[in-house]
């Protein structure tokens, strides 16, 4: 059975830079603060009012950023898989708001809802559907504006620093041969830690689904716990890696780069140093970017490309941990 490769990789990121010191300007935080607890140096931002764009926007252009690398026209697409937390409107999805963006009338879109692990969830499902020949070109999308979202309050610092806004996109099709491939993708999800991250209002288990009461005590923002997440992250991440690897039959020595989730610095590094691995083994760029929920992999696996760091044939893992909780690990020759 042909392997699932990536033919093309793209990103978009809005050219507003966000810096720890505007942000300290609209609530108590600080520069250091946020470099210490999460690495994050500065975040991109939709620039509103000026430029005002929603997820489906910055997934258009990253996605047609990976159709150039792949060589490829929209029209060879013929599936189009999108993750998000932050689409544009609550129904539709996504999905066919880039579809209709990209010309792709016709073309099935659908949409995953699975946060930090989404291009993951993303990635599973287009790798099933390329080995059982449903589809030939998929085209899988991370994309999310937070910006438009958060409490840039005291109230709502915790959250606020971290996130920032972005879309990574990776054309897939079957691989040429076995020099190539995803040789294992594993997911989880554990829904007893739902409260531990999610978004409360608007919900369909209220009536309303959301009040001016509501909006007041600001329950249409994320709600963390921050600690706990932390918590499992740095357990269930190296723990997923070894199950791709043991399903591949390789160990944490074949790996070339690890491009984990882009949570927090923090994170990363307590990552790494449970696998073991040297500086040159793991890619990081939360600190220009944040955290961009679903784009982080794909942004972070295409500058890698980019900066030379991954080649092709290299052993590529990717792990990631988030709200659900929901968290997965993949193993892939690029
Ligand atoms: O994408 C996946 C989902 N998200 C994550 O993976 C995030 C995981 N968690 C984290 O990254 C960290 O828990 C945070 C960065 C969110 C917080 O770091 P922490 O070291 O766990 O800090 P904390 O929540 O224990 O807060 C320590 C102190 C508190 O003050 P007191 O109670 O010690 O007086 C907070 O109120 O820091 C305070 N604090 C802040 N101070 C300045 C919280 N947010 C901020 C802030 N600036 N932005």
């Amino acid at each position: 059975m042909q392997r699932t490769a990536i033919l093309g990789l793209g990103h978009y990121v809005p050219s507003r830079v966000v810096t720890n010191v505007e942000l300290s300007k609209r609530m108590d935080t600080s520069d250091e603060w946020i470099q210490q607890r999460t690495g994050i140096k500065e975040r991109r931002h939709v620039d509103f009012p000026n430029d005002p764009m929603g997820s489906s926007d910055l997934a258009a252009r990253a996605a047609a950023n990976a159709l150039a690398d792949a060589g490829c026209a929209a029209t060879d697409i013929d599936c189009i898989i999108y993750a998000t937390l932050s689409p544009d409107r609550n129904f539709p999805g996504d999905g066919v708001l880039v579809g209709a963006k990209l010309g792709l009338a016709g073309v099935p879109a659908l949409d995953i809802r699975n946060q930090c692990s989404g291009f993951l969830y993303g990635l599973q499902v287009a790798d099933a559907f390329l080995k059982a020949g449903t589809y030939k070109r998929i085209l899988l999308i991370g994309s999310e504006v937070h910006s438009t979202g958060l409490d840039f309050t005291d109230r709502g610092r915790d959250v606020a620093v971290i996130f920032g806004d972005g879309a990574g996109a990776a054309v897939l099709g079957p691989a040429r041969d076995d020099s190539q491939g995803v040789l294992a993708v594993a997911l989880h999800a554990d829904g007893r830690f739902a409260d531990e991250l999610h978004l409360p209002f608007p919900s369909s288990a209220k009536m309303p689904r959301i009040t001016e009461e509501d909006v007041r005590a600001g329950k249409h923002y994320p709600v963390m716990n921050g600690k706990n997440v932390f918590k499992h992250a740095i357990v269930r991440m190296p723990e997923v890696v070894g199950e791709v690897l043991a399903a591949a039959g390789l160990a944490v020595s074949d790996i070339d780069m690890l491009i984990p989730h882009q949570a927090n610095l923090r994170i990363s590094e307590a990552v790494q140093k449970k696998l073991e691995l040297p500086d040159a083994k793991v890619f990081n760029n939360i600190q220009k970017y944040g955290n961009t929920t679903a784009a982080s992999i794909p942004l972070a696996l295409d500058e890698a490309v980019r900066q030379g760091r991954v080649a092709r044939g290299d052993l590529v893992c990717l792990t990631a941990f988030g709200a659900g909780f929901t968290w997965g690990g993949a193993l892939l020759r690029y």
